[in-house]
């Protein structure tokens, strides 16, 4: 695995911490599909995306896509690098819900859910797409912060593990 190029990931505004960063990259480099539930400015998208194997398939699902800019950064010009750096990559980007997304996009290797973060709305997408990956993992397992993400995982998911800062997996 190629290590991280912090200058370029360092450039989006976001919320994924570098040791967060390094856990989705490794997790990325075995992963046929990556889907993405919240990307925001696409700064966990850019750590995925150049790290997955070659040919590797990226669904980037954000409700709000395209209207987010924050310090001249927006997901498109996170895109535009993706493309440039990685034109192996097939990639999906959808301005659509995560629950109705789970209705329409295929299965994917890995799920990180990123998007919405209160009680009922971690619930639905952990059994939307929880039938739907083999990986299923996500950010912001914080009591204080978020706790319908904590409640929502303990509650829907028996055996689950807090692997890197807040990020959260599914074990099998
Ligand atoms: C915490 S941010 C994601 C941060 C990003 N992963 C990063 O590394 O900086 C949450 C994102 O989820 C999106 N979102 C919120 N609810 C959603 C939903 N129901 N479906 C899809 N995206 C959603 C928001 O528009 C926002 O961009």
């Amino acid at each position: 695995m190629q290590s991280i190029v912090w200058e370029s990931v360092d450039r989006i505004p976001g919320f994924m911490s570098r040791g967060e960063c390094d856990w989705l990259a490794e997790k990325a480099s075995t992963a046929a599909q990556w889907t993405e539930i919240g990307a925001y400015c696409g700064r966990s998208t850019l750590c995925v995306a150049l790290h997955l194997p070659k040919g590797g398939s990226l669904r980037i699902i954000d409700t709000n896509l395209g209207t987010i800019s924050r310090s001249g950064q927006t997901l498109f010009t996170t895109y535009l690098e993706i493309v440039q750096r990685r034109p192996d990559l097939e990639i999906i980007m959808a301005r659509i819900d995560s629950a109705v997304a789970a209705s329409r996009l295929p299965d994917s290797d890995v799920v990180f859910l990123d998007g919405a973060h209160h009680y009922e709305q971690v619930s639905a997408d952990i059994r939307a797409w929880g039938p739907k990956c083999r990986l299923l993992c996500g950010h912001d397992f914080n009591p204080p912060d978020w706790p319908g993400v904590v409640q929502a995982v303990k509650e829907l998911i028996p055996c689950y593990a807090v692997v890197a800062g807040s990020i959260w997996e599914r074990q099998i």
